[in-house]
C-alpha cells in the first residue's frame, strides 16, 4: 500500500468494523482475516500432519524477528512472554538488586508495573520513587531530580493505558543516561503497533509489549527486548528447558542467550498469528498508521468538545487513538453498556490499573474510547452523537 492507507480493504479484512463501530482497540482488536488464515492454515496442516513435521524452531525464530524488525532489535534479544505483564516481572525478578538501591517509575505507570516493582523493592530493601506527570506529559527534565548513584531502574510508560498523551521516552532515556548509571525500560504496551517504536534510538535496556492491542495479534502473547550485553546477566524467574543445560546429577548451567527466560512449551499458533499481524502493520506502514491515529485521535477530540454533557482530561497535548471522556452525572460502566445497546464498543479504565495517573485526574472511571487506523470519521460523529444522547439521558 502506498499513499494513504486502503481503508476499504482494510475494514473488509476486520470483521469487526462491519455492523458495529469498534472502538477498543487499547484493550483488545481483533487480527486481521489475512492473518487468521494463516493461523488456520497451521492449525489446518497440525491436524493433518501433526505438529512434528511443522518447523517449530523456525516458527519461533519467525516470530521473534517479526518483533525485532518492529523495533529496530535483533531477534537474539526478543524474548516471547505471556503478557507485558509477565515481561516486567521478568525484569523485577531478573536484576540482582542491592538494598538501598532505588527504582523511578511513574504517575502514568501501569498496575503490574508498579506492582512488580514495589514488591521487588519490599523483599529486597529498595526505594520506589514516582516522577509526577504533568497534564498527563512526563517532562524529561523531572526524572533527573528523582535519580541518583544507587538508580538500578528507570521505567518510563510510552503511551499510558488511559489517556491518548505520547510521552517523549528517548528524551526521557538522554537525561536517565546522563544522570544516572541506570538500566532504562520503556512500557511500549499502549504504543507498539500505533506509534514507532525504536530500541536504538530510544537507547533504552528493556522494552516490553503485548500483542492482543495496538498490534491487533493473539490474545496471551507479549515480548521482552533485552539489550544484547544485559541478556546473561538476567536471573532466570523460572527454569524450564529452553533455559538450562542438565550438565550432571547435581549440576545444571544457564544459558546465556535470550532463551533463559523462555520457559517450556509456546503456542505455536499464536506465534504465526503474532508474526502475522507484525507483518500486516508493517506492510501497511507504522508511520501511516501513526499519522492516521493521531488525526483521529483529534477528530475525536473536536467531535466530543462540542457534545454538551461530556467531560474530555487530555486537550493539552499531543493526542493518538487513546480518548478518555466521561458523561457527567453518568458512571461510565452505565454509558460503556449504552454504547454497547447503540453498536459502539468502548470499555472502562478503572482506577485500580493506573491508580496515580487516575488519582490525578480525579476519577474513579473513564470511558476509554480508543480508535485505531480502521476507524472513519463517520464512526467518530455516531460516536459523537451517540455520547450526546446518553448525556440528555442522563441528565434527565
Ligand atoms: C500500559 C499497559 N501496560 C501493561 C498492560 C498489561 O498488559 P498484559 O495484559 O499483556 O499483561 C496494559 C494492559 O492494559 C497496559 O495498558
Amino acid at each position: 500500500m502506498s499513499g494513504t492507507i486502503d481503508l476499504e480493504r482494510v475494514r473488509l479484512e476486520t470483521g469487526v468494523t462491519q455492523d458495529r463501530v469498534y472502538v477498543n482497540n487499547a484493550r483488545m482488536s481483533p487480527s486481521p482475516r489475512p492473518v487468521l488464515e494463516a493461523v488456520q492454515a497451521i492449525q489446518e496442516r497440525a491436524w493433518r500432519e501433526g505438529w512434528m513435521g511443522l518447523d517449530q524452531p523456525g516458527i519461533m525464530a519467525r516470530a521473534r524477528t517479526a518483533v525485532a524488525d518492529l523495533i529496530g532489535a535483533r531477534g537474539t534479544e526478543i524474548a516471547i512472554t505471556q503478557s507485558a505483564s509477565y515481561s516486567i516481572n521478568l525484569i523485577a525478578n531478573g536484576i540482582d538488586w542491592q538494598a538501598g538501591e532505588n527504582i523511578v517509575i511513574t504517575e502514568l505507570a501501569y498496575r503490574s508495573v508498579a506492582m512488580s516493582l514495589l514488591r521487588a523493592a519490599q523483599e529486597r530493601g529498595l526505594e520506589v520513587r514516582v516522577v509526577p506527570a504533568q497534564d498527563m506529559l512526563l517532562r524529561p527534565e523531572d526524572f533527573r531530580k528523582h535519580l541518583d548513584n544507587r538508580t538500578r531502574l528507570v521505567v518510563a510508560t510510552m503511551q499510558p493505558m488511559f489517556c491518548g498523551v505520547p510521552q517523549p521516552v528517548a528524551e526521557i532515556g538522554r537525561v536517565v543516561r546522563e544522570h544516572s548509571n541506570a538500566l532504562y525500560c520503556i512500557n511500549a504496551t499502549q504504543a507498539v503497533g500505533q506509534r514507532p517504536v525504536d530500541v536504538r534510538a530510544f537507547d533504552c535496556d528493556f522494552l516490553f509489549g503485548t500483542a492482543r492491542k495496538w498490534l491487533r495479534g493473539p490474545r496471551g502473547i507479549g515480548f521482552l527486548y533485552v539489550r544484547e550485553p544485559l541478556i546473561p546477566q538476567m536471573r532466570p524467574t523460572y527454569m524450564g528447558y529452553p533455559a538450562s543445560l542438565w550438565t550432571g546429577p547435581q549440576s545444571y548451567q544457564i544459558v546465556d542467550s535470550i532463551d533463559r527466560l523462555h520457559l517450556g512449551d509456546y503456542p505455536y499458533a499464536s506465534l504465526v498469528e503474532l508474526t502475522g499481524a507484525i507483518r500486516y502493520a508493517m506492510d501497511i506502514g507504522v508511520e501511516k498508521i501513526y499519522q492516521r491515529n493521531q488525526h483521529l485521535g483529534k477528530a475525536a477530540r473536536l467531535a466530543l468538545r462540542e457534545v454538551r454533557g461530556l467531560e474530555l482530561y487530555d486537550l493539552t497535548h499531543g493526542v493518538m487513538g487513546t480518548v478518555p471522556v466521561n458523561v457527567r452525572n453518568v458512571p461510565a460502566e452505565v454509558a460503556v453498556a449504552k454504547l454497547e445497546q447503540r453498536g459502539i464498543i468502548a470499555c472502562v479504565a478503572y482506577e485500580e490499573n493506573a491508580l496515580l495517573g487516575l488519582r490525578k485526574i480525579g476519577q474513579r472511571e473513564l470511558i476509554r474510547v480508543s480508535l485505531h487506523y480502521y476507524n472513519t470519521e463517520a464512526e467518530i460523529e455516531r460516536l459523537a452523537k451517540a455520547l450526546g444522547d446518553i448525556a440528555i439521558e442522563g441528565a434527565r
